[in-house]
């Protein structure tokens, strides 16, 4: 069942996966599909060591890497990674510094054993610039995607220099008419039931105006989708391929600690909420303490980014190490979809495709049986 943009990347199915890890994206890749690794909050260094891991894996599939390269942001005029950082230590109140340790400390997630370590600058020019540089090196590596807005001039054209597609996330329609004027060659529209950074608009009404809007540019329809009925649907608006995140997250593959494994196989569909508590742009994730707490009249409001995730990087990596001590679950980072309902067993992403395809197939069987003559 390819797609002509399948034919395009030469691969067998249209199914693009959004993951955080490198067993992820060559599972997916080997399947038939393509793994895409995310790599906000990497630094340079550790994307070589993930790039070098899947480029001794993956055999002669293909791959991709996105990123977050903002336009503009907070402290845009901070050349180096030391000025942006301190910028940012200043721009953050005593008073959100405060009530975020206190979260932690209430629900008894131990401390980074490391304070030295490194603090990551995602949604930074300088740290993407530096991971769109490292992902070029590698000639498996066929398309970039950036999370947030439309790329820089600058890296559409570097990118396309090195023959390889760009193309970036839409959460509404404006935003992939920007994308496509800018020259990008694909757009990921991702409705408001996905996983991440997700807007206003439901997938079901966003991805046909969007088809519409940006054609003849391939789209790729992401939010909504980890069944092989689902993936029928988004197929039958005109869509390229299926892009999905959330499914991925409980597969044998993926690491995670068994807690928040845990909490994502107990959640319902009703069990998310998109909050600004952890990046400051709207991303939806497990509903919980968290989440609530930010939310309540008595306490700070989230920061815009880039200065919501700078705050509240400590948590993020602390909640996802410590995942089963003391309460932790209760101030978790668990971004997912509202799909988290559908995922009750832990599959390998060879079962996961086969089943995608296998349901597809049957769906479509079921739609031609109900055709009026
Ligand atoms: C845990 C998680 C983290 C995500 N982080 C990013 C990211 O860094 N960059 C990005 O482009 N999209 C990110 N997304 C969004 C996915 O790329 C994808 O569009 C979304 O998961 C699709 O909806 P679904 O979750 O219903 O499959 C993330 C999604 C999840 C579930």
């Amino acid at each position: 069942m390819q797609t002509e943009f399948c034919k395009q990347l030469g691969i067998e199915a249209p199914i693009f996966a959004f993951t955080h890890c490198r067993d992820v994206v060559v599972a997916v890749s080997k399947a038939g599909g393509i793994g895409v690794l995310g790599a906000v909050g990497f630094s340079a260094e550790q994307l070589k060591e993930e790039l070098d891991w899947i480029d001794e894996h993956i055999g002669d599939h293909i791959y991709g890497v996105d990123t977050a390269i903002p336009q503009k942001y907070e402290g845009m005029d901070k050349s180096t990674p030391e000025e942006l950082v301190a910028m940012l230590q200043a721009a953050i109140p005593e008073q959100h510094r405060k009530f975020t340790e206190k979260l932690l400390s209430d629900a008894g997630v131990p401390e980074w054993p490391d304070k030295d370590d490194d603090v990551t600058l995602s949604f930074s020019a300088v740290q993407a610039q530096a991971l769109v540089d490292e992902a070029l090196t590698r000639p498996n590596c066929r398309m970039i995607v950036n999370a947030l807005g439309t790329p820089p001039a600058d890296v559409i054209k570097q990118v396309h220099d090195a023959g390889r597609l760009i193309g970036a996330l839409a959460g509404r329609l404006k935003h992939g008419i920007n994308h496509k004027e800018a020259g990008l060659d694909f757009v990921v529209c991702q409705g408001s039931e996905g996983g991440g950074h997700a807007g206003e608009v439901t997938s079901m009404v966003l991805w046909p105006q969007m088809v519409d809007a940006v054609a003849p540019l391939p789209v790729l329809a992401a939010g909504g989708i980890a069944n092989g009925r689902q993936m029928l649907a988004a197929m039958s608006m005109g869509v390229s391929g299926v892009w999905m995140g959330s499914r991925w997250l409980n597969s044998s593959e993926a690491h995670a600690e068994p807690a928040q494994r845990e909490s994502y196989m107990n959640a319902t569909s009703e069990d998310t909420v998109r909050s600004r508590s952890f990046t400051g742009k709207t991303a939806r994730m497990l509903k919980n303490e968290w989440t609530e707490a930010w939310e309540r009249e008595d306490t700070p409001d989230p920061l815009p980014m880039p200065l919501q995730g700078y705050l509240t990087f400590d948590a993020v990596r602390r909640t996802h190490r410590y995942a089963g001590s003391g309460d932790c679950q209760k101030v978790a980072f668990n971004p997912i979809g509202q799909v988290v309902g559908q995922i009750n067993e832990v599959e390998s992403c060879r079962d996961i495709m086969f089943h995608l395809l296998s349901e597809y197939a049957e769906a479509l069987e079921h739609v031609n049986a109900i055709n009026p003559e």
